[in-house]
């Protein structure tokens, strides 16, 4: 299926050559680079910051899509721009404000995503669905690449796919977490147009193999 967008997760790459392991999935036909952020406190681990974004911007032209995964992250909003990311997606776990978020993050030109943690039910978004870009629905709780995708996940986007078109609403649906070929097919018959994959990309010999079977194209 040509009309999904596949987002490989550097979660899963190694950090020691992350040029070419960007350089790797740019090849083999990735069409995002999903970036996770995690900040040790609203998930339990920690990855990169805004140096190391600005760093990697410099080795693709693919679009940066950043994944925030911290507390407070209306700090994070203008750094991580500036670092060269083109989506910035907050959990709305962490944001109050989750609208003033959204309008700080379109204010820069930027995509805004909204993502909900696989407890978070998806009333938390009704009342922004007509202004954000992209839901980011988490198939696993935030923290970790290599989780098993939870089931409930698919009900969840086919449930966010009615509300969106209730409203005639072309919003993104992107989904997180224990995506391989056998669980993308379930999460795009559902609805889900942007695939994160980490552990199923980069654990692949052959990750342009990969990335087509995740497309539906094997
Ligand atoms: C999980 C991250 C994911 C992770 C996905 O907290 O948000 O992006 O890298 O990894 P896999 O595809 O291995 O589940
Ligand atoms: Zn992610």
């Amino acid at each position: 299926n040509n009309n999904i967008k596949i987002a490989p997760s550097i979660l899963s790459a190694d950090f020691s050559r992350l040029a070419d392991e960007i350089e790797k999935i740019e090849q083999a036909g990735a069409d995002l680079v999903h970036i996770d952020i995690m900040d040790g406190h609203f998930v339990p681990n920690l990855t990169f910051g805004p140096p190391v974004v600005a760093a990697i911007r410099k080795v693709t032209k693919l679009p940066f899509d950043v994944h925030l995964m911290v507390s407070n992250p209306q700090n994070l909003i203008t750094p991580f721009v500036q670092a060269g990311a083109d989506i910035i997606t907050v959990h709305a776990e962490t944001a109050p404000h989750l609208h003033r978020l959204i309008q700080t993050i379109k204010e820069h030109g930027k995509q805004a995503g909204v993502s909900l943690n696989p407890s978070t039910p998806l009333t938390i978004v009704e009342e922004v669905l007509s202004d954000v870009d992209m839901i980011l629905i988490m198939s696993v709780n935030p923290g970790f690449g290599g989780q098993q995708f939870i089931p409930n996940a698919a009900n969840k986007i086919t449930r966010l796919k009615a509300m969106l078109d209730e409203r005639n609403l072309r919003v993104n649906i992107e989904v997180d977490g224990g995506i391989n070929a056998a669980t993308a097919r379930q999460v795009v018959a559902a609805g889900a147009n942007i695939l994160v994959a980490g552990s199923a990309v980069y654990g692949a010999s052959d990750p342009a193999q990969a990335i087509r079977a995740i497309r539906g194209l094997d």
